[in-house]
């Protein structure tokens, strides 16, 4: 970076730019009823919107609409011949951003390089005192280091309404994160509408109660649930593509799958001696049921497969496949023929070739699979990309075998884990552990010792918001930030990152996060907007 140390303040985007030159001549003044020039076609024009809603969220200014003309002011240019010296990435998410006393432009050759122009952009813009906002003059030529730069939201615990979630989706875009990774059912709820299996929902999604806050041993009485329909899923994901964030949705198999087996109980292993499951689970902690391994179960995944697929364009599907106990599959007569026709020596083998012809399904829709670093266990399909998320060896052992990998260790990006100063409070409660903010800032994605080659197959990192004690949209915000700043500065920004250059630039982007409402936790451990929520919000039939 050619910035020199004096003006740093005046660049306090997070994440941060890979390369930023500031000119010291006059800044540009932005002016309300200003129009945006939008050169490129309809993309741009889109994209040329954002700034607009961008820029009125973050300063209060509002800009006069968008127009096609030619113009000095604030210009969007989309360029498919645009030269990017970053490698393919900078190709396909780069920009550059000019600005001198007379013109902004950002200019980029495709719409996501042009969006996340817009996002620095708005970031850029600071306070010239009154209702007067400025841009310092100077050039930046940025680029993502990862491609996929992750945030996985748990809604199978907690159901958060697609509002909620649009919310947080913007957040991501102001953040440059891509990847929304929505983890769609669990032991404790079914939460897609599935129309061949409407006991999926009508059964799944609902649970007698939940676990009480501060008293994770006892139930607090209240019926819990919700689900989305097909309709709502298509909303967020339209939303979430306006603004380049890809939707990746998980069904999680073979385990976690109470709520499935409780809706539909031919689909658990039913010839288990005394085994029966009737409801879906008000429990945390890992649960013992996990989906039979018949033909009659993979004609179920393929029929939710055929209505769900196609609702999410991204190329990966996440099937799950962590925490998956064998204790079912070892009692089971059914499971255990299974392996002995299909030449299987355990129900490790048993697993692996379950994910498999899982698979095979995703290859036959055009979809490729993802799953939790247990999908080794038994034998790594050549073709599958692991998200790494318990040892930083499973990473090693993917990249080994030439398989991708996406980091989200509990080591640096479980953001379900506690930090200090927490207020000792019921609602504050955690899952438990330590992960600050440095601590995530800290995270090299690429494991130590593997080759240049190898490296290119690390996707990029996603953060983890598991949802057993994140019951409100206050709590949800609070656990999020400002670990997701972090988490976004390690998975776009190239070159050398300080802790010091970092957490600076972080404290004025809290004002940012005043301004938007967000309950981000301040750094005395309390929450930006006071509290986290009294409770969960509950959700009734
Ligand atoms: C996980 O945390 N069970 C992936």
């Amino acid at each position: 970076m050619s910035m020199s140390a004096e003006r740093h303040g005046q660049v306090n985007v997070i994440p941060r730019p890979v390369r930023v030159s500031l000119s010291g001549t006059a800044p540009f003044a932005l002016q309300p009823r200003m129009a945006v020039h939008a050169l490129g076609g309809n993309e741009a024009q889109a994209v040329a919107q954002h700034l607009v809603a961008g820029i009125k969220r973050l300063t209060g200014m509002q800009l006069a609409g968008v127009d096609g003309r030619e113009g000095d002011g604030v210009v969007l240019k989309l360029d498919a011949g645009m030269k990017n010296d970053g490698g393919e990435l900078s190709q396909r998410e780069g920009y550059r951003l000019s600005v001198n006393e007379r013109r902004v432009e950002i200019a980029a050759r495709t719409g996501h390089g042009l969006f996340n122009g817009v996002q620095t952009l708005a970031q850029l813009a600071q306070s010239a005192g009154g209702s007067a906002w400025s841009v310092p003059a100077g050039v930046v030529e940025d680029w993502p280091r990862f491609a996929w730069r992750g945030l996985q939201l748990d809604v199978g615990r907690h159901f958060f309404s697609v509002e909620e979630i649009l919310r947080l989706l913007d957040l991501m875009a102001l953040h440059k994160l891509n990847t929304f990774h929505m983890h769609l059912t669990e032991d404790q709820g079914w939460r897609v509408e599935v129309k061949r299996y409407p006991k999926l929902t009508e059964v799944g999604a609902w649970r007698a109660e939940s676990p009480k806050m501060g008293d994770r041993k006892s139930g607090d009485g209240i019926p819990y649930g919700g689900f989305y329909t097909q309709e709502d899923l298509k909303r967020i994901v339209a939303y979430a593509g306006e603004r380049f964030i890809t939707v990746v949705p998980e069904i999680e198999m073979p385990g976690h799958s109470t709520a499935a087996i409780a809706a539909y109980p031919e689909l658990g292993n039913q010839d288990v001696p005394g085994l029966t499951v009737s409801a879906v689970s008000p429990h945390w902690s890992v649960h013992e049921n996990t989906l039979n391994p018949t033909a009659k179960t993979f004609e179920f995944i393929g029929h939710v497969f055929d209505e769900l697929l196609p609702l999410f364009p991204g190329e990966y599907v996440h099937i799950g496949g962590d925490e998956a106990p064998k204790t079912q599959w070892q009692k089971s007569a059914v499971a255990q023929d299974v392996m002995q026709s299909n030449g299987l020596k355990d129900e490790h083998e048993l697993q692996a070739w379950f994910v498999r012809r899982v698979e095979e399904m995703l290859h036959a829709r055009g979809k490729r699979l993802i799953g939790w670093d247990e999908i080794q266990e038994g034998g790594l399909s050549p073709t599958a990309t692991m998200m790494v998320w318990r040892d930083w060896k499973w990473a090693r052992h993917a990249l080994d075998r030439g398989n991708q990998v996406v980091m989200a260790p509990t080591s640096h990006l479980y953001f379900d884990y506690g930090q200090e100063n927490t207020p000792a409070k019921p609602e504050f409660e955690v899952i438990g552990a330590s992960l600050t903010t440095q601590k995530v800032y800290e995270l090299e994605p690429v494991p130590d010792g593997v080759s240049a080659e190898q490296a290119k197959n690390v996707l990029g990192c996603e953060a983890q918001l598991w949802g057993e004690y994140i019951w409100s949209w206050d709590k949800l915000t609070y656990m999020t930030f400002p670990r997701a700043c972090a988490m976004a500065e390690v998975a776009w920004t190239t070159g050398e990152r300080k802790w010091e250059d970092f957490s600076g630039r972080l404290s004025k982007h809290m004002d940012r996060l005043d301004r938007l409402g967000v309950n981000y936790r301040r750094d005395d451990g309390m929450p930006a907007r006071g509290d986290v929520g009294m409770g969960r919000t509950p959700r009734v039939r």
